[in-house]
């Protein structure tokens, strides 16, 4: 586990005397700058300065800035980085995001996630890496923190495994695992949150029986459009390999048809909450009801 701080600093420090190189020609190969503004250019990645996040139809962000939210699971923090340029910029202190990977393979596995890192260390996010989504306390740092949202984007253990009952199953032990620790760190009011998408083998994982295993139970269900995150950029557990790795959210879009073409993907975020809680609203909704007939 790399804390903010330490090797993360020294690491960053080296990034930023990259960034101040120049080509043979004299342009500037690489710039970093605070905030939403931040234009990196790094091995023909580029991160251009990302406009307000959109709203599509109803749709909008299930996310607000006065919510503590700790990220799971990010793979080269392009999701952390998007909040934090939009819906966060007011208060960034009120996100950790984290990586199971360490971060030397984090930089490894994603080229562009060393700007994107400058860029939140700068802006004020907490940042650990080699954090098990499903044993978080482990993170010494973490052990006793409780937060709003806990939010686990497109979870995936990535093992390579061929066989697809195995393959399930060794997701579903994730996800399992994931609820168990994140209740540990949840507020009394809050969400769980996991994108995934809405098709085969995803739809297999069953993941509001996991939930329900461990007394939670489905808030919402709100669709995962790409373009609502400007700047998030997914990527696999394997890493960005660009023989078979798209540098946007290509990979989200199939299976989504005709919507895919109106950048609508076939996914969604699923929001889990206490089901003593849900089962406390849903009461006071029937009471507030009763009173006002
Ligand atoms: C498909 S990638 C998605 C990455 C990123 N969340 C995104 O949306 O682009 C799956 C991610 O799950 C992470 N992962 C796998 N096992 C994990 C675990 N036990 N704890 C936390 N993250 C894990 C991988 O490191 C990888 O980053």
């Amino acid at each position: 586990m790399a804390k903010k701080g330490g090797r993360l600093k020294n690491t960053l420090l080296k990034s930023t005397a990259y960034t101040k190189n120049k080509n043979a020609k004299g342009q500037i190969i690489a710039q970093v700058k605070k905030g939403p503004s931040m234009i990196a250019k790094k091995d023909a990645v580029t991160i251009a300065p990302p406009p307000p996040p959109k709203k599509r139809g109803n749709v909008k962000p299930p996310y607000s800035h006065h919510q503590t939210m700790l990220l799971v699971g990010e793979g080269n923090f392009s999701f952390a980085n998007s909040l934090i340029s939009n819906i966060y910029v007011e208060a960034p202190e009120n996100m950790t995001a984290t990586s199971f990977d360490t971060l030397e393979v984090v930089k490894e596995k994603y080229p562009d996630a060393e700007v994107i890192l400058n860029n939140l260390e700068e802006s004020g996010v907490t940042l650990f890496h080699g954090v098990d989504a499903s044993n978080i306390s482990k993170c010494k740092p973490l052990k006793g923190k409780k937060f709003d949202i806990i939010v686990f984007n497109f979870p995936h253990v990535g093992a390579g495994i061929k066989d697809q009952d195995r393959n399930i199953m060794a997701n579903q032990e994730l996800i399992a695992g994931f609820f168990k620790s994140a209740l540990q760190h949840l507020n009394p009011n809050g969400e769980i949150h996991i994108a995934l998408k809405n098709s085969h083998p995803y739809t297999n994982w069953n993941i509001k029986l996991l939930a329900s295993n461990q007394d939670l139970c489905m808030k919402s269900k709100t669709p995962f459009i790409p373009s609502m995150y400007p700047g998030y950029a997914h990527r696999r557990t394997i890493g960005f390999d660009d023989r078979i790795s798209t540098t946007e959210n290509e990979d989200l879009m199939r299976g989504a048809g005709a919507d895919a073409a109106a950048g609508v993907s076939n996914c969604f975020t699923f929001a889990f909450w206490r089901l003593e809680l849900a089962r406390k609203q849903s009461q006071k909704k029937q009471a507030d009801g009763n009173e006002s007939e």
